[in-house]
């Protein structure tokens, strides 16, 4: 391992990175250690173009960059010289004196990396009197993408995703000079499943989603660290808020997940929690209150148990694994056998997206459930998370206690129904399918009365006097229990796990 010197400081690093990947692989890129870049990105090839990531090396007469330049043992980088403040300082005056005076207007303020290093090394006022350079605005590069030419720097991170990440390819730099362009090859559109991450990886604000561009400032958004429920991939992304409203998702950065994407189908899915909600309990359809539907479920339980009629439980490979063992200690408790779930299946691709479009069909299959394609069965009665089955599956139940977030056809057929919160509105975990647990918060409080789905459970469960069900509900405690049962969990909880999630034994 070469051990280098930055800015004084020593650091062991690996054989073979180059200045910028050994300082982001050490944690201090931008986080002790300035090093202003446009065109490096850490997930994908070196372009060397924008100039901005110089830094003085000792023993070497020229500025280097930091992006395409090996480490070496014994080598002395500086970062902080008076040269290397120059470097950036003319980098900057050249990018600027074409780029449009837009920031009141332009989305990517407050996010913006122009913005922020043109206030850190740019020029109080230009040298130059000519026009700038015309190009074209708001141009629509396909479905998801509006492309602003005034602001594209040309650093072709956009291009190099296009290639490398969906191998693509619609985008490339045309022209040369000051003639060069950011273009879609013609007859083609920015159109693959992943395309909206380009807007995310442009730094300044030349590529904006359709969806987010005009909806809200930056800086009114506090971002929370969440995971995508669109499959069993589990990406990691931030979910931007405010005043109790998802505007977007964004991917959060996790080398063992997802790097730094997410399937624009994974993105537009914050919508999920305004829409189509559960909101009122039902009693054979009529609107209740919360106490009365529950008194009613643990009226139609108890009557079961008195009679020994068969109860069947439906797990949903949508709730969290807290949820799913809440469940699976009340069928254990009513004698029932263990609970089935159906898993929605569609497209998969060898990046990201997966066949199984929920995100904790491990969990429900690590937790003993049976996965099954036509339901629980004949039975008295049936409690249901999710409407993963529809009504045709609950023929032969007398009596069907519906769990749910959404509304679905299943509605009709649930002699008592309970609004659920979204996992957006609770705290859990979900089993990706690389069996890796990872953790969520909540990112919004539900717009109307709405527990848990282990949590309605669990007071059912205290209804029906059962001994497990004593204490209040807690995600936490349940965690640690899964963690005892299951040699898989050991030493995995809600407070042990932090946003990078951890592998199952
Ligand atoms: S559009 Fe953005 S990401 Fe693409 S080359 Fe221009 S500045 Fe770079
Ligand atoms: S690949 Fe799956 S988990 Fe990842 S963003 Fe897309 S839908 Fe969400
Ligand atoms: S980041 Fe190094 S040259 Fe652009």
């Amino acid at each position: 391992m070469p051990t280098i010197q930055i800015d004084g400081k020593e650091y062991e690093v690996e054989q073979g990175r180059t200045v910028l990947q050994a300082i982001d692989d050490l944690g201090l890129l931008m986080n002790g250690v300035e090093i202003p870049h446009y065109c490096w990105h850490p997930k994908l090839s070196i372009d060397g173009s924008c100039r901005l990531c110089q830094v003085e090396i000792e023993g070497v007469s020229k500025l280097q960059i930091a992006c395409n330049t090996l480490v070496r043992d014994g080598m002395e980088i500086r970062t902080t010289t008076e040269a290397v403040r120059d470097a950036r300082e003319g980098v900057m005056e050249l990018l600027l004196v074409n780029h449009p005076l837009d920031c009141p207007i332009c989305d990517q303020a407050g996010e913006c990396k122009l913005q922020d290093y043109a206030f850190e090394y740019g020029a109080k006022h230009a040298r130059t009197r000519e026009p700038r350079r015309p190009a074209k605005k708001a141009i629509e590069l396909g479905p998801t993408i509006v492309f602003d030419q005034e602001r594209c720097i040309l650093c072709r991170r956009c291009v190099r995703f296009c290639r490398e990440v969906p191998r693509t390819g619609e985008l490339g730099v045309f022209s040369r000079g000051e003639e060069s362009r950011l273009e879609v090859f013609p007859g083609m559109k920015l159109d693959n499943p992943y395309s909206m991450n380009v807007a995310d990886i442009c730094p300044v604000g030349a590529l904006t989603t359709k969806d987010f561009r005009f909806k809200v400032r930056v800086w009114f958004l506090d971002d929370v660290p969440s995971v995508c429920n669109g499959c069993s991939k589990g990406c990691n992304v931030w979910g931007s808020r405010s005043n109790n409203r998802l505007y977007r998702y964004l991917p959060r950065r996790n080398d063992a997940v997802n790097q730094t994407w997410i399937c624009d189908t994974g993105r537009l899915s914050y919508k999920q929690f305004s829409e189509g909600r559960l909101s009122l309990p039902r009693i054979r359809g009529r609107e209740t209150g919360y106490t009365e539907a529950l008194a009613a479920a643990v009226r139609i339980l108890s009557e079961a148990r008195e009679a020994g009629a068969a109860v069947v439980g439906v797990a949903s490979p949508f709730a969290a694994n807290e949820d799913l063992f809440a469940l699976r200690g009340l069928l254990s408790d009513l004698a029932a056998p263990d609970a089935v779930y159906t898993v929605p299946r569609g497209d998969s691709d060898d990046l990201l997206i997966q066949a199984e479009k929920a995100p904790n069909a491990a969990g429900a299959r690590e937790l003993g459930m049976r996965e099954s394609a036509e339901g629980p069965g004949k039975a008295a009665v049936a409690i249901v998370l999710g409407h993963g089955f529809g009504p045709e599956a609950f023929e032969e139940v007398d009596a069907l206690i519906l769990i749910d977030t959404h509304e679905s056809p299943l509605l009709q057929a649930a002699e008592v129904a309970v609004p659920s919160r979204s996992f957006a509105e609770k705290l859990g975990t979900f089993t990706n399918s690389a069996r890796r647990v990872q953790r969520f918060q909540p990112m919004l409080e539900p717009r109307f009365e709405a527990w848990s789905e282990g949590e309605i459970v669990w007071r059912i469960g205290a209804g029906l006097g059962l001994d497990r069900f004593r204490s209040a509900y807690d995600p936490a405690a349940i965690s640690r229990q899964i963690a005892e049962e299951f040699p898989a969990f050991a030493g995995i909880s809600l407070e042990s796990l932090d946003d990078a999630g951890r592998e199952l034994g």
